[in-house]
């Protein structure tokens, strides 16, 4: 399963690419605004960092628009990916970058009819919104079970279910029981995702237990 990291700030970024967990990046609108950054400044950055896919999301509603950013924002770096909506006119741009080659992440799925149309238009990862759907008492774990055996049953889609949204570490646990290819996870969930108590409290009895023998490995 691959992480994708879930913000636009770049010193986060970094470091958890130094940690070897970042097999790409998920950005969005309200990301870039939050960073307080110009949007093609931090998406070249966040291509430098890591060499997986870096999603872009356009901000046009309509095709032509569309398809202006789309370009724009893929001639950025080789490997940004770039994010429509689940839109008609996302659908429609998806369609057309994929036929030029340009990967494409359909965002803001709710549903698996919509997660079957992006496949359909040849996207290269669909982003249902789990976290989204909980907060309205709707279960999204069932849309990515939903999703994951929808494409199962096809195997010339070859969209990737890339699970955003993401809350807790339970929400990338049950995603990876399902067979999900990618969760796209804020820095305070992949931070979330190492810590026991169990482990804490191990690692201290060794150290006071290896401090009473008087050792040192070196
Ligand atoms: C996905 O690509 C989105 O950027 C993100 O996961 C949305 O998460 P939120 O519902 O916490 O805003």
């Amino acid at each position: 399963m691959k992480f994708f990291v879930d913000t636009a700030e770049v010193s986060e970024i970094r470091a958890l690419a130094e940690a070897g967990l970042v097999d790409g990046v998920t950005t969005n609108p309200s990301l870039i605004a939050k960073s307080g950054r110009r949007m093609a400044e931090v998406i070249a950055e966040i291509c430098a960092i890591t060499p997986g896919p870096v999603s872009a999301e356009v901000t046009a509603t309509d095709f032509e628009t569309m398809l202006a950013e789309g370009r724009y924002l893929r001639g950025i770096a080789p490997n940004v990916a770039v994010k429509v909506p689940l839109t008609e006119a996302g659908l429609r741009t998806c369609r057309a970058l994929a036929e030029e080659g340009t990967p494409v992440n359909v965002t803001l799925c709710f549903s698996p009819a919509q997660a079957l149309l992006a496949a359909k238009a040849g996207a290269a990862f669909i982003s249902p919104f789990v976290g989204r759907l909980d907060d309205i008492s709707t279960d999204g774990m069932g849309l990515i079970a939903d999703i994951v055996q929808i494409y199962r049953n096809y195997p010339n889609l070859k969209t990737e279910v890339l699970v955003a949204s993401v809350r807790h570490p339970v929400h990338l646990v049950q995603a990876a029981k399902l067979g999900a290819h990618v969760a796209t996870l804020p820095p305070a969930v992949i931070k979330q995702l190492l810590r026991h108590p169990l482990t804490d409290s191990g690692l201290s009895a060794f150290l006071a237990d290896w401090k009473k023998t008087g050792q040192s490995i070196l």
